[in-house]
């Protein structure tokens, strides 16, 4: 499983056939050096919650590719409005897809969907665990310290992507608290640095955690599992 960094909360996940973004956030995301245009043979896109920094390309990017957006029922039918594919999931429910399995899991955050019209209900935010090809990988999504974390130790998570720039999710402190908890065989750090308010030193993270490998990735970085 082959998986890049776009900067932030976004990545590029491809396992065969499967060809994946997780919270397209790309357009006004001072990490990422692609363009959606970039991505143009996507079979799935996996939304965490509503705000601009996970939502972000997705309609632009499914309309494009006819990708499949998978995410809560509330941004789902929102999105399916725009004219786009989703599948509806929620908090706890796994599904197997052709290319594998998902389970949605809960984040503590909000999903507030932006629009002209103001503020809408994104429903409950979450993380994904994906499943392809006997490789799993955790997108926490945005989110706070939570015991629902604990879990996860059972699912025997390859690679865990979790937040560490406080203020919004958890800080440095608290991810490795979640680590612990989680037990991923490795782990990349993400949602810090992107904004002033979310700054913080990877190189901290990666000293403190123990029994997990720490990958810090620079945009456009490929680690493979
Ligand atoms: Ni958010
Ligand atoms: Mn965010």
């Amino acid at each position: 499983m082959k998986i890049q960094f776009l900067g932030h909360s976004c990545f590029y996940v491809e396992e065969g056939t499967f060809k994946a973004l997780i919270d397209p956030f790309i357009t006004n995301n001072p990490q990422a050096n692609s363009s959606p245009t970039h991505f143009n043979s996507l079979t799935h896109i996996f939304v965490t919650h509503g705000h601009g920094d996970h939502l972000g390309d997705a309609v632009a990017i499914a309309k494009s590719t006819g990708a499949t957006i998978i995410t809560n029922y509330e941004i789902a039918c929102f999105l399916e409005k725009q004219g786009v594919t989703a599948h509806p999931m929620h908090i706890g429910g796994r599904t197997k897809f052709d290319f594998g399995t998902v389970k949605m899991t809960p984040a503590l955050h909000g999903s507030g969907i932006e629009t002209e019209e103001g503020l809408i209900c994104g429903g409950n935010p979450c993380g994904f665990l994906i499943e392809v090809n006997e490789k799993k990988l955790y997108h926490a999504g945005d989110t706070g310290l939570t015991m629902d974390m604990k879990l996860l130790d059972v699912e025997n998570i390859d690679l865990a992507c979790i937040p560490i720039g406080g203020n919004f999710t958890m800080d440095i402190e608290d991810a490795i608290r979640a680590v612990h908890f989680i037990q991923p065989k490795k782990v990349i750090p993400m949602h810090y640095n992107t904004f002033p308010v979310i700054e913080t030193d990877p190189t901290i993270f990666k000293e403190k955690v123990q029994n997990s490998e720490v990958i810090i990735l620079k945009p456009d970085e490929i680690h493979t599992i």
